[in-house]
């Protein structure tokens, strides 16, 4: 099931993109850039409405005169549905938080707030997310595994052996849960922070002390969500809230950032654009992660380059992104199921040493190699990621 162009890519020993940050900015129209707050405004609302609309059409399943069969595949179907439509709104929410949908930082601030409230996911906190953050990849030691040349099958097999029902239940148990504890402590966060750092804490180390009050309020949001929720009682909250709930947002953040294929950088080989590249296209749910998740997935690799542009404009500063990128530019149309398995065992740990890591499997094999010509050529050429950095950062304040 994987796609020729994963395929393709694992053929490829991998090198460092050689194109420029201001390549890459010059070839997008300006307007590109810019946001329409009336087109934002109607996005927000019709989410909204399509959240209300569906409560509405779900509270009706139980009068519905038919067997029991035809109303659990009418719950399913409520439960889908609203989960698409939920992850649109964290994805809106999202945007809010680069300030996008309006001029405003005011505005933003607002309308972020609320949107990430009602769909339950801490506001301020997710504003992390982009700055690599998460899903820093587990290493060698950190399960204990014997050096590279000591470790011998037994070792990979004690420490990942699982059965394909266990390997799915932590799958499920990532995909719904494993947002809350990244949020709480850190786990797979960056190593910059102790573990357990906790992105409720407002004097939390992840913050600057400005954004110490806007944590607090993010808190007081999801409070307040808790005894609503609470108040509504447990058949309203397991009927029409968590299961939509857990069909959640991770799944995309996960898939973007964790493939065998996409290599990780440390500090030495990273630059700003090498991150933004080393992410990943997915036609992910075909056209309802196109119509519900306003293309944040299809749009994933140009949303890294240029997140002050408005998610409407993603196709087309994909396309341009796409052309600039050349063969740097990552498309993966793997049905997305089976690409969240893929990763999801596939991609466990990376090695301590090199700067430019893939991921490793259950056999300590990476499914791509790097290619040290190219990058050694690279640097021979006069590319220094950390200069170019410099250069890119002045760039982007212009
Ligand atoms: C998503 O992409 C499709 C195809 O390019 C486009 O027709 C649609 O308007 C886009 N949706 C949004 C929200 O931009």
């Amino acid at each position: 099931m994987d796609s020729p162009e994963y395929l393709e890519r694992r053929r490829t020993p991998f090198s460092p993109p050689t194109v420029t940050l201001k390549e890459i900015h010059d070839a997008v129209p300006k307007h590109l850039l810019k946001g329409n707050p009336v087109l934002a405004t109607l996005y927000v609302l019709r989410d909204i409405s399509f959240t209300l609309l569906l409560f509405k059409l779900a509270s009706h399943i139980s009068d519905i005169q038919a067997g029991l069969f035809v109303r659990s595949f009418l719950w399913l179907a409520y439960w889908w549905v609203q989960g698409l439509v939920w992850a649109g709104i964290f994805c809106l929410g999202h945007d809010a938080g680069h300030g996008t949908l309006y001029r405003s930082t005011w505005m933003n601030n607002l309308v972020g707030f609320v949107l990430h409230t009602v769909s339950n996911f801490p506001s301020f906190a997710t504003s992390s997310m982009e700055r690599d953050e998460n899903y820093v990849p587990y290493s060698r030691s950190d399960y204990g595994l014997p050096s590279k040349d000591k470790a011998r099958q037994f070792d990979y097999d004690e420490v990942f052996e699982e059965t394909p029902i266990y390997t799915l239940s932590r799958m499920l148990i990532m995909q719904g849960f494993g947002w809350w504890v990244y949020l709480a402590k850190n786990t797979m966060g960056s190593k910059m922070y102790s573990p357990g750092t906790n992105h409720f804490d407002p004097d939390s180390p992840l913050f600057k002390p400005e954004q110490r009050n806007a944590i607090i309020i993010s808190d007081i949001g999801l409070v307040v969500m808790v005894l609503l929720l609470s108040y509504a009682g447990p058949s309203f909250f397991f009927k029409y809230y968590l299961v939509p709930y857990l069909a959640s947002p991770l799944m995309f953040t996960y898939l973007h950032h964790s493939d065998p294929t996409i290599p990780h950088y440390r500090k030495a080989e990273w630059s700003f654009l090498r991150g933004a590249a080393a992410t990943v296209d997915r036609p992910l749910l075909g056209w309802m992660g196109r119509f519900f998740f306003h293309n944040i997935s299809h749009d994933h690799v140009a949303h890294h380059f240029f997140s002050s542009a408005p998610f409407y404009n993603g196709p087309a500063i994909t396309q341009i992104v796409k052309n600039v990128l050349g063969a740097s530019y990552n498309y993966d149309s793997t049905p997305s199921f089976y690409a969240l398995y893929r990763s999801f065992t596939q991609c466990l740990f990376v090695e301590e040493e090199g700067d430019i890591v893939f991921y490793k499997n259950k056999n300590g094999e990476a499914a791509r190699e790097v290619a040290y010509d190219a990058v050694k050529r690279i640097k021979v050429d006069g590319w220094d990621p950390v200069a170019q950095d410099e250069l890119d950062e002045k760039d982007k304040a212009e």
